[in-house]
């Protein structure tokens, strides 16, 4: 019997990607989502890469009613990946309690149905967010964790934690946090990738649009910074790698390989990039040009920040695979694919 993994907001982006590794690897995969920020559509692709239609459930995992209703249909998952939460930073600062009732109330659910039906494994979705900008680089896991800049941010953090203390006072439980960096990128045959929503916030996602000739001009946030090139660095994760460690942190906790009930890994490339090196990497990558012009600094943005994966690469034994430019013609290609698919 395949074992059950309950994807949760598995609708979304990493989510999608993530169902497509997990059922490539002999898993049968329950998507629940309540499609605040994706469409139903998502599954089509899942199918056509995978052969097999994820289970879906329409639910908002922040209501505890329905959450609790939700688990009693399936007694048998062997562990939840918990991708449901918004995570647009500027919305947050605006909308607050939005963000914590989603976020927070959604995370307590799932580990109340955890006690209950007794589902061991947790993997949840955290993110570089938590390091704030650091006084050092690159991040390793012991980069102590700042004060959040937001209450996305906020919300990851609480998160980790509501996740530890968890763990401690019910031993059957283990969690794994991946602390994501910037993920980018499709799936490679273009069947699924990024939805953003009206105007995106991210730089992968306005970049492509700018291409297709949506948005008229990529604005580079700043070109002053203390950088090599004056842009802001990141470490840009390929989301199919990403979904891909997702894979093997749910075959720890499986296999019991975990060195404690509550872990947390590092998930990056390990490579620093600015986003005039990314203008360029896309240039490169798919022989388009990139209508771009410098404005001021972008509110909020820290200057600089990329992993330290050594922990990650050596204990969770996941490394990331691909290189920037192939990921950046796969977001390119998925932008086309989107186009195609709006011309039908
Ligand atoms: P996404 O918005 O594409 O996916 C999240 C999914 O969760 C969506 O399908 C949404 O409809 C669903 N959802 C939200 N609230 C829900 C609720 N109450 N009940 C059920 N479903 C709900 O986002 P993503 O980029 O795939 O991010 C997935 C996770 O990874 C999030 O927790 C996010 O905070 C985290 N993360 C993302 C990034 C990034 O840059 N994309 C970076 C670090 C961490
Ligand atoms: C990347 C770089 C911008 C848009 C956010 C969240 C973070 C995490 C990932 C969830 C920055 C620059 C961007 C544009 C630009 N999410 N930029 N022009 O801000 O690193 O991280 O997503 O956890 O928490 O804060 O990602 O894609 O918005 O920006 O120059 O139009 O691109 O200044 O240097 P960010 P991003």
């Amino acid at each position: 019997m395949k074992k059950q993994i309950l994807v949760a907001g598995g609708a979304g982006y990493i989510g999608s990607h993530t169902a497509v590794e997990l059922q490539n690897n002999g898993f049968e995969v329950i998507v629940a989502d309540n499609l605040s920020n994706s469409k139903i559509e998502v599954l089509d692709g899942i199918e056509a890469i995978t052969g097999i239609r994820p289970i879906f459930e329409l639910v908002d995992l922040s209501k505890e009613e329905e959450t609790a209703e939700f688990f009693k249909k399936y007694p048998n998952l062997s562990a939840i990946i918990h991708f449901a939460a918004n995570k647009a930073v500027g919305e947050s600062v605006a909308k607050p309690l939005m963000y914590y009732r989603n976020n927070l109330n959604s995370l307590m659910n799932i580990l109340e149905a955890m006690k209950e039906h007794n589902i061991p494994n947790l993997v949840f979705s955290s993110s570089c967010t938590v390091y704030g900008q650091p006084d050092q680089l690159p991040v390793t896991e012991s980069t102590p964790r700042k004060e959040a800049e937001s209450p996305y941010g906020n919300t990851k953090s609480i998160s980790e934690d509501i996740i530890r203390d968890t763990v401690k006072a019910h031993p059957e439980l283990k969690g794994i946090a991946l602390r994501y960096f910037n993920p980018i990128g499709a799936h490679p045959s273009a069947k699924i990738g990024e939805l953003p929503l009206g105007v995106p916030n991210n730089l992968i996602p306005f970049l492509t649009q700018t291409v297709a000739g949506i948005r008229p001009e990529l604005s580079v946030f700043g070109n002053d910074y203390n950088t090599p090139d004056g842009s802001c660095i990141r470490d840009y994760i390929n989301v199919v790698d990403l979904a891909k460690a997702h894979v093997v942190a749910i075959e720890r906790l499986l296999q019991d390989k975990n060195e404690s009930n509550y872990e947390y890994f590092n998930v990056g490339t390990g490579e620093g990039v600015s986003v005039l090196e990314i203008i360029e990497g896309f240039e490169r990558a798919t022989g388009e040009k990139v209508p771009h012009k410098i404005v001021d600094r972008r509110h909020g943005d820290v200057e600089q920040i990329f992993a330290d994966t050594s922990f990650a690469n050596k204990n969770l034994g996941w490394k990331s695979e691909s290189t920037l430019d192939d990921t950046l013609l796969s977001a390119w290609n998925w932008q086309v694919s989107i186009m195609e698919q709006e011309a039908k």
